[in-house]
């Protein structure tokens, strides 16, 4: 098993395989996009394998596989099907535009669960959300998912005046479907920065509308390392959960490190990149130069999020974009 200096465990990996997307969702990008890094400064995907093959083989179980829009990137599909082993649990997220055709084959390859962003279930204020008018698709895939009982966890972003009012109907789903609604608090991963001064949508905020809501709402038993708060509406079918992605409560049990497309390594979410893997495997590393720089990396953890945002390069703010991270 791996260890960062704090003494958590490093189980979890999030794998971005684009910064592209096909969505253009208000807390992760400007109207106009981002720019995406040309396709030469991105891992290959014989580049990603050979990262997944070394770090399973260090100690890591969970592989989510995120993007951007992975989906967006040509031939996902025939990667997934040669990486789907080497983790004991593969996932992945997306947002469900492009992604229902594709559902047996995840299904096929035992993927353990699906997370589908969707913030809204009204049309007009998804077209705001996400600049775009396709909600229906995201709903084709999410009855695909349904369908073929692939465990889903829904995640949507609360933002003020844009879908708070969504919180209570995306909580109502959990009636008749066995699914996890997860709402998550805006962090300023929008290619711009903050927003706002404060946050008003925080955990607690969200929280206060479900309990008043929902009278009798009970906690459930957090998984170890989640950084969700679980509840559940007595009667229904799933659950709901919260997650304090800018309050970061969670940091004390983070098992989860990340690697974005172009390669670079991130022990926190909040850390600028740590270590460049793109650069190092270019350059003829052996597997064995790769392992000893990820272990030295595992062993200069941020206890924090706080303190990650502290290391960052000329103390700069947190500013890119979402896409480029991978959630
Ligand atoms: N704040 C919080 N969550 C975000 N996501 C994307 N951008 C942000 C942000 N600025 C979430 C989306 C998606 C996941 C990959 O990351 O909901 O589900
Ligand atoms: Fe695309 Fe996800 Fe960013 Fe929306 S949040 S623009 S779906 S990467």
């Amino acid at each position: 098993m791996l260890y960062d200096n704090h003494g958590r465990p490093i189980t979890y990996l999030r794998l971005s395989v684009t910064d592209r997307c096909n969505l253009r969702c208000v807390y992760c990008m400007p109207a106009h996009g981002i720019d995406v890094m040309p396709k030469d400064e991105i891992l290959s995907f014989e580049e990603m394998e050979r990262l997944l093959h070394l770090v399973c083989a260090m100690g890591i179980t969970k592989v989510r596989i995120t993007g951007g829009e992975p989906f967006v990137r040509r031939d996902l599909i025939k990667f997934l099907w040669r990486i789907h082993h080497l983790p004991k649990e593969l996932h992945i997220t997306t947002n469900g535009l492009w992604s229902a055709q594709y559902v047996p084959e995840l299904k096929a390859m035992g993927i353990k669960g699906v997370n589908l962003s969707l913030d809204t279930l009204d049309r007009e204020r998804f077209q705001r959300i996400t600049r775009r008018n396709e909600l229906h698709k995201v709903m084709q895939t999410f009855y695909a998912l349904l369908n073929a009982e692939i465990p889903i966890k829904l995640n949507a972003v609360v933002m003020n005046g844009m879908n708070d009012v969504d919180i209570v109907p995306l909580a109502e789903l959990t009636k008749d479907y066995p699914i996890d609604v997860r709402f998550i608090e805006e962090m300023p991963f929008n290619g711009e920065g903050i927003s706002e001064p404060v946050l008003i949508w925080d955990y607690k905020k969200i929280l206060s509308v479900l309990n008043s809501h929902y009278p009798d709402l009970q906690k459930l038993d957090d998984a170890p390392h989640s950084t969700s708060m679980e509840y559940k509406i007595p009667g229904y079918k799933g659950t709901v959960g919260v997650i304090a992605a800018f309050s970061r409560t969670f940091c004390g049990t983070c098992n989860r490190i990340r690697v974005t497309a172009s390669g670079m390594l991130k022990t926190c979410l909040y850390d600028d990149g740590v270590l460049n893997i793109k650069t190092l495997m270019r350059s003829g590393a052996s597997d064995n130069d790769l392992q000893t720089a990820l272990l030295e990396a595992f062993n200069n953890r941020p206890k924090n999020g706080f303190e990650a945002e502290t290391r960052r390069q000329n103390f700069a703010p947190v500013s890119e974009s979402m896409s480029t991270i991978g959630g």
